[in-house]
């Protein structure tokens, strides 16, 4: 469910028409809409609730899905903590006014610099991957005078069956602490200095549309925490990670409701008395934007129509990175009548990955219109890059009728400032003055 629906034959985000936020900065941009954003977190937070109601629960939203501030700072004021990845998606927790004790850092290479930084802010958890990791951890931690609470995350080698490259929790995996090792490591970690071993956690993957192996992963996860309970761990956190997917093609894949995955939760791990954590991204941020561009030129090759757009593999990588499927949607409503025809929507990047959808049935499109690339709100704006010197794209945030631009396109001025000429590429250099 989102909020992107026609009214009087256009596609609005909320109630703004996008032609208005076209009319202003023009297009490309990303449109999110706030009312989405706290829906699904809301839908979430009530399932957990629902389901687990004797379970202390910690939903950290997935920062690297979409780390606007805006975006963060309207989930944060609905209770949202963050899963975050690096000193940069920390300081924008922060700033976007997430409490620390609601942040937990994942990633397999954090250094002893961001380490640092979050023992000195006090995060709620490290998730440590490796046991290298956890010396380093325990080394900062001591030098600072400070006590880090770790979860270990383990790799369960369960097949998510989801996209190669968004699969997590397969042994081949560089992620997690392998499963036979995980009662030695929790020894070591025990007698660590700087550490306090709270938990466990897991994350198979990304884009799942089936609870089979989460609840697989899971079964592993309660079947752990009573071994290293018998080991003399007090394990007390369960970390669950992301990974619940979303309805990318309409109605056609439906992934699994917050509800029965809860329930599902609560079956495998609800009667530990453990605090149990969360860290979905794709499902809070996924539906609630979109990527609206112009179609510039339509072009006519051998046996193909092309729609030849002013977005591009640098703004939305995910077509051409994952296979992934974005439905397309005019911004001016097709008529009944209209005829379906078939196009191939590219951008003008010298690539031929450079596209958004081949041979897609749509109504017919002419060049100067706008269509809109749905589903791009996680993982969209946060992959762009300026490939082809091209301006990151700008965002905006909908709510109700009003509308605000949360990152400005930036001028060409700015980004070529970016750059330095060395001083002997002038022509008036000398190198002996
Ligand atoms: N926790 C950890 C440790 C993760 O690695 C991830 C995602 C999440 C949580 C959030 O997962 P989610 O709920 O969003 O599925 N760029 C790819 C997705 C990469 C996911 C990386 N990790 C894409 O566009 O599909």
């Amino acid at each position: 469910m989102h909020h992107f629906q026609y009214q009087g034959g256009v596609l609005h985000a909320e109630n703004v028409p996008l032609p208005a936020i076209a009319a202003r900065i023009g297009t490309p941009f990303y449109c999110y809409s706030a009312a989405t954003l706290e829906r699904h977190y809301q839908i979430f937070a009530q399932a957990l609730a629902q389901a687990c109601p004797d379970t202390n629960t910690l939903i950290c939203y997935s920062v690297k899905a979409n780390s606007n501030l805006a975006v963060i700072a309207t989930l944060a004021r609905l209770g949202a903590g963050a899963d975050i990845v690096s000193e940069g998606e920390l300081r924008r927790a922060l700033a976007a006014g997430i409490p620390p004790e609601k942040i937990v850092f994942s990633g397999v290479g954090k250094t002893a610099a961001e380490m640092r930084f979050a023992l000195e802010t006090g995060i709620h958890q490290f998730n440590v991957e490796s046991e290298p990791e956890l010396e380093l951890l325990s080394r900062t931690a001591t030098e600072l005078g400070a006590t880090a609470s770790v979860a270990l995350r383990l790799n369960p080698d369960i097949d998510p069956g989801t996209h190669e490259k968004i699969s997590t929790g397969k042994a081949e995996n560089k992620f997690g602490i392998a499963w036979r090792d995980a009662r030695k490591v929790y020894a070591r970690a025990r007698d660590l200095p700087g550490i306090d071993l709270v938990g466990i956690d897991v994350h198979i993957g990304s884009q799942l549309t089936d609870l089979a192996p989460f609840e697989a992963a899971f079964r592993r996860v309660r079947a752990m925490v009573e071994t290293l309970r018998g080991d003399g761990h007090p394990i007390t956190r369960i970390d669950l990670g992301g990974g619940l997917g979303i309805p990318y093609r309409g109605d056609n894949d439906i992934p699994p409701h917050p509800d029965e995955y809860a329930a599902m939760v609560n079956r495998c791990v609800g009667d530990l008395g453990c605090e149990l954590l969360f860290e979905p991204g794709r499902m809070i941020a996924g539906n609630a934007g979109i990527l609206v561009t112009s179609v510039i030129y339509e072009k006519h090759g051998t046996d193909k129509t092309f729609l030849i757009v002013d977005a591009a593999m640098n703004d939305l990588i995910r077509p051409t990175l994952y296979e992934a499927w974005h439905d397309i949607w005019p911004v001016r409503a097709p008529a009944p009548s209209d005829p379906t025809l078939s196009y191939d929507i590219v951008g003008p990047v010298c690539e031929s990955g450079d596209f958004f959808a081949k041979a897609r049935p749509l109504p017919p499109i002419k060049a100067g219109e706008m269509i809109a690339i749905m589903s791009a709100g996680a993982y969209g704006a946060v992959q762009a890059s300026t490939y082809n010197t091209r301006p990151l794209v700008p965002e905006i945030l909908v709510k109700g009728d009003e509308f605000a631009v949360i990152r400005a396109r930036p001028t060409y001025d700015a980004l070529l400032k970016q750059d330095n000429i060395p001083a002997w590429l002038d022509p008036a250099y000398s190198p002996d003055r």
